[in-house]
């Protein structure tokens, strides 16, 4: 779909949409490599804030949801969803009694990197399932080592109100090998000292297609693969067609010739670079760059592409993460093959507290 489907031409812009047919074999090809790989799938919510794609997840077979955020698993609690991991650890004890609300009458975890958080998250009420959040490679939280990681699980064993439920991970892209290296010593040394590591979750879009390349891994949390966007196209990760959110722009001025200027700027694409340059692929205009971003325009240089766009035409871009778009459009347009079906309120849109 690189050119405008008629069907779309004549919706309001910018227009988040999505593409029903893509997201639906997107859900189906992943679903099936876990089922055949025999690990348990989690797809990861804030990538599209959605209930409604959410309950396609799991008719197609996914084990239950990762949230990334209190508010976020609030929203989808209140949608019916009874297994909730929550990717982050708490420190608020208002948000640490909410996160007890949430584990009566639905299976919910959250994870944990430090002995501060656990005794922060012990404490009376609804036992918490908790997790040892393990860096292994990706950089962000985690402890640091396997021991580290078994002296924490140890710490959660003991602690009143909580329940050790395993070890979790974020890795790098392409981190599968660090991933089997560091949890299958973990494991060893958890068992030793706890006696059981029920999970073992790790997690990504970008090493997707690898992971049954760490066996030890019990269950894998994807969010992007539902929409894709730039940055897994630019590392091979998905093709063009597999691309299911697109933002419809207009282009509102075409200041010189080989410059125009769409109604789409940082407040729909994000201004998330993802080590890439420019800020957006034009699928109709493969040479085009968009070279800034201001709060509501985006400038695109038209590169060497022979079809230009005119004034008041309508072009499709490919955001380069597809995920803080969710976070910043009340409403998302459905359709298939160019055809609108439907349209969704962002329910969880906002929910970043
Ligand atoms: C903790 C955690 N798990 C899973 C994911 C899903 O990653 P992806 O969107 O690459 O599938 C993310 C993404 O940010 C994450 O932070």
């Amino acid at each position: 779909m690189a050119q405008v489907a008629a069907g779309l031409v004549g919706l309001e812009t910018p227009c988040v949409l999505i593409d029903m047919d893509r997201v639906e074999a997107n859900i189906a090809r992943a679903q099936a490599q876990f089922d055949r790989w025999g690990i348990a799938f989690r797809p990861h919510v804030k990538t599209h804030k959605l209930p409604e794609l959410a309950r396609l997840q799991l008719a197609a077979g996914a084990n239950g949801l990762a949230v990334q955020k209190i508010s976020e698993a609030e929203v989808f609690a209140a949608a019916g969803f009874d297994d909730l991991m929550l990717c982050t650890t708490l420190m608020s004890p208002g948000k640490i009694a909410r996160a007890r609300a949430l584990a009566v009458g639905r299976r919910f975890a959250l994870v944990a990197d430090s002995g501060a958080a656990v005794a922060a998250l012990s404490g009376d009420g609804a036992p918490l399932r908790v997790l040892v959040e393990c860096d292994t490679g990706g950089g962000r939280c985690g402890v640091q080592s396997p021991g580290e990681a078994a002296d924490l699980a140890a710490m959660i064993d003991a602690a009143p109100g909580l329940i050790f439920a395993g070890l979790m991970t974020y890795p790098a892209a392409g981190g599968t090998r660090a991933v089997q290296d560091f949890m299958t010593e973990a494991r060893r040394q958890v068992l030793a000292r706890v006696g059981h590591c029920d999970i073992i979750s790790s997690g990504g879009t970008p090493s997707l297609d690898q992971a049954s390349g760490a066996p030890v891994v019990t269950e894998y949390r994807a969010g992007t693969y539902i929409y894709n966007d730039r940055s897994l196209l630019e590392r091979g990760a998905c093709r063009l067609e597999d691309c299911a959110l697109m933002v419809l722009a207009t282009v509102l001025s075409r200041p010189t010739p080989r410059r125009v200027v769409l109604d789409a700027g940082s407040k729909i694409l994000t201004s998330d670079l993802m080590g890439l340059q420019g800020h957006g692929f034009l699928p109709a205009y493969p040479k085009a760059q968009i070279t800034g971003l201001s709060e509501e325009h985006g400038v695109v240089d038209l590169g060497q592409d022979a079809g230009l766009p005119q004034v008041g035409d309508k072009v499709l871009v490919i955001p380069n993460h597809a995920c803080p778009v969710s976070n910043l459009v009340d409403r998302v347009t459905l359709h298939r093959a160019g055809v609108v079906v439907g349209g969704l309120d962002v329910a969880a849109r906002g929910t970043v507290i």
